[in-house]
């Protein structure tokens, strides 16, 4: 049986950079509130003609020519997304058809801050079953559109980006062991609920959160998954090169690697930069752990992401 390794990968950001005072200046917040209740100091924001598939056609461009494979070459497309461009069709389609590219099976996962992880699993197990060869699994998001940008509880948290992977079927480890969950009974700690019906939008349009509801269980459900996922796979804790988690908050990330026992030097941060940009953050802290040459061929990685739903999940791989 073949494994998924990872091939390249890419990542964008869109070029509006909006720091903590800036949003100061609009809500009544500070960047000290924002900084030491989650380690956010700026977030890029889309514009008005950018939407979630333009962001992830550019990291998915980004990858391929990090892989030196071209897009006819692909076949699979998995698009991680909680704010796709329509209703229907699927985002990864759209993104299929700005690579130039069709054929392949292309569609969504929906599993807001978990997509990433969720989204990679599939693709592994698509390339385990020899169902596909070379996959492109990207995270995009832009929660800049679902955000009440008057409400100072949620505003200051998210970003919108996109990463992107290209994943080959070979005959080395890639992806080593992954674990995923939901809960569908905490739906009321995190949810957008509008839905289009008879014409209209029903329900808020508004991402809606308990903050301290959703950090408790966060903290809880991460080290279990990630406790899983060593156990499971033979490994142990030490063994991590890299832990490159979701990055939502950095008290969240901090806790699950005071219970991994790792040392901070060997976490992937981009929270500060990037802010939560919910299923793009994994891979954007990938690209970004990669390209600057910390993350090295043959190292192990953590991947580890919560979210919406509840859903939730980790991954451990071998670079
Ligand atoms: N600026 C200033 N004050 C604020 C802000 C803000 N941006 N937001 C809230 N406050 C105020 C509140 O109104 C409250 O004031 P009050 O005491 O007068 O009522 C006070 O700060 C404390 O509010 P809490 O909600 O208790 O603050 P808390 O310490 O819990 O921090 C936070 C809030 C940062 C949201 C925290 O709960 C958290 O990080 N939760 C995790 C949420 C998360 O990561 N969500 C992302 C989506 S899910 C995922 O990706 C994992």
């Amino acid at each position: 049986m073949k494994h998924a390794k990872i091939l390249g990968t890419g990542s964008y950001l869109p070029a509006q950079r909006v720091t903590n005072e800036e949003l100061a200046r609009r809500v009544d917040t500070s960047d000290e509130w924002i900084t030491t209740r989650t380690g956010i100091k700026a977030r890029h924001i889309a514009a008005e003609h950018e939407k979630t598939s333009d962001l992830a056609h550019a990291a998915a461009l980004r990858a391929l020519d990090d892989a030196g494979i071209a897009a006819g070459e692909i076949d699979l497309i998995i698009v991680a997304t909680a704010t796709p461009d329509m209703q229907f069709p699927a985002t990864a389609t759209i993104v299929q058809q700005k690579l130039g590219v069709s054929g392949c099976p292309a569609f969504d996962v929906q599993a807001v801050c978990a997509g990433f992880v969720y989204a990679m699993a599939t693709a592994n197990a698509y390339i385990k079953s020899g169902m596909a060869k070379k996959a492109l699994v990207i995270g995009a998001d832009t929660f800049s559109r679902i955000m009440d940008w008057s409400d100072r509880r949620t505003c200051v948290l998210f970003g919108d980006g996109a990463g992107a992977v290209v994943l080959g079927a070979s005959d080395e480890a890639g992806i080593i062991h992954s674990k995923l969950h939901a809960d569908g009974n905490y739906l009321s700690l995190l949810n957008t609920p509008a839905q289009i019906a008879d014409g209209a939008i029903c329900g808020t349009p508004f991402l809606q959160m308990d903050g301290q509801g959703v950090f408790k269980f966060a903290v809880k459900q991460l080290a279990a998954v990630a406790d899983e996922v060593l156990q499971e796979a033979g490994y142990t804790a030490e063994q991590i090169d890299w832990l490159v988690p979701h990055q939502a908050n950095k008290r969240i990330i901090d806790a699950t690697a005071k219970h991994l026992g790792l040392p901070e030097e060997k976490i992937i941060l981009t929270v500060q930069e990037h802010a939560n940009t919910s299923a793009a953050s994994i891979p954007l802290a990938l690209d970004a752990g990669i390209k600057d040459g910390r993350i090295r061929r043959g190292q192990h990685l953590m991947m580890e992401g919560i979210g919406g739903g509840f859903a939730w999940g980790a991954m451990l791989v071998r670079y």
